[in-house]
């Protein structure tokens, strides 16, 4: 059966992009014919400037949205990255198969390091993809579904993986990215030149997963657009627009082109955009709601899934250990 393994960063509050983007398709498809496993990265949310109280927060948060946007722990296995010492462990062996100039190569690195300014930036914001490699390959992954701006990410896994197999034996299985068929990069509101972001910046432009039906409806009102009429599908010379007309296609399941052909103001676009943003969330966030009063179901479901997923990582990254050179401890199979 087909391994899939994808992830969250709680760095922020979750956001439409990262439901249209991911997560939507995990449970609507991944869960269903796959041998699946969705984790909430925490280690990745310690690689920026953060408040440790806000990061546990954040987890909780995130696994019981996961959980809310309809993943079943019956069919799929759901954990905290920090609650399995096998990624940790596998990451420091492929960080001795990666080069630093692969790691300065990545365009969110570059990205986040030049917000900085000059100043400097935790090394874990440098070495950030290899642990994430190390998220995919423990699990044998074949799949890893993600929105557009992990591509590049897991393309380093794959390198590293058959690098590592090269030199040290077959170990690895070789993981390739899948993506939605729309909105694959949902764009900021009120600059759809830049991704929706859940730790970029907060405000208008970004509807979070738990924003209420009228916020949601304010920001999508108040999208920025251009000051063309017709409604015509562009990606490039009409970018607002497109990410309108994607979203709506993303919701209601349509193609982004044939819709703008139903349109002929902007108004008419945006407030069916917003109603149907708005009916799409409606599910997750009551559900959310309802697992919010059930702290006890949703660290149960944790606790389950970090010993599934321990046992399933095990024998891999020992096997990567065994390969690269390391002495098995003593007792251990070999
Ligand atoms: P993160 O937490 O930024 O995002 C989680 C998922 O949501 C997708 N996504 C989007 N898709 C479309 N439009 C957007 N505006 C948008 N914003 C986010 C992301 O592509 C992602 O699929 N590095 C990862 C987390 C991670 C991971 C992994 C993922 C760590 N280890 C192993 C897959 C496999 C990240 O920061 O995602």
């Amino acid at each position: 059966m087909t391994r899939v393994f994808s992830g969250v960063k709680p760095t922020g509050h979750l956001t439409l992009g990262n439901y249209l983007g991911a997560m939507r398709r995990w449970a609507a498809v991944d869960q269903h014919r796959s041998d699946a496993l969705f984790c909430v990265v925490d280690l990745h949310a310690l690689t920026v400037d953060h408040d440790p109280a806000r990061v546990r927060r954040l987890s909780r948060q995130a696994a019981s949205l996961l959980l809310a946007a309809g993943l079943d722990p019956e069919l799929c296995t759901v954990f905290v990255q920090s609650h399995v010492d096998e990624h940790a462990r596998l990451s420091y062996v492929l960080e001795c198969v990666a080069t630093d100039g692969e790691m300065r190569r990545m365009i969110q690195y570059k990205e986040k390091a030049a917000r900085e300014r000059g100043g400097s930036v935790r090394l874990s914001l440098l070495t950030y993809p290899v642990l994430m490699a190390a998220d995919i390959l423990a699990y044998g992954t074949d799949e890893v579904p993600v929105g557009d701006d992990q591509t590049q990410h897991v393309e380093l896994a794959r390198d590293l993986a058959v690098r590592f197999n090269q030199r040290y034996g077959h170990t690895f299985v070789v993981p390739r990215a899948t993506g939605p068929a729309v909105a694959a990069r949902v764009m900021n509101l009120q600059d759809p030149t830049s991704k929706m972001g859940k730790s970029e910046d907060t405000g208008p432009g970004i509807v979070y997963l738990l924003d209420e039906p009228d916020v949601v409806r304010k920001k999508v009102m108040r999208a920025v657009t251009d000051s063309g009429r017709d409604v015509v599908y562009d990606r490039e010379e009409r970018a607002g627009l497109a990410n309108l007309l994607e979203i709506l296609a993303a919701c209601t399941g349509g193609d982004p082109a044939e819709l703008a052909g139903g349109y002929d103001s902007y108004g008419a676009l945006k407030k069916d955009t917003a109603e149907a943003v708005v009916e799409t969330l409606r599910p997750v966030r009551e559900r959310h709601k309802e697992l919010c009063a059930d702290p006890g179901y949703v660290e149960g479901v944790l606790e389950d899934g970090a010993g599934k997923a321990r046992a399933m990582a095990r024998p891999t990254v020992d096997a990567a250990y065994r390969g690269i050179g390391l002495l098995p401890p003593a007792g251990a199979s070999r």
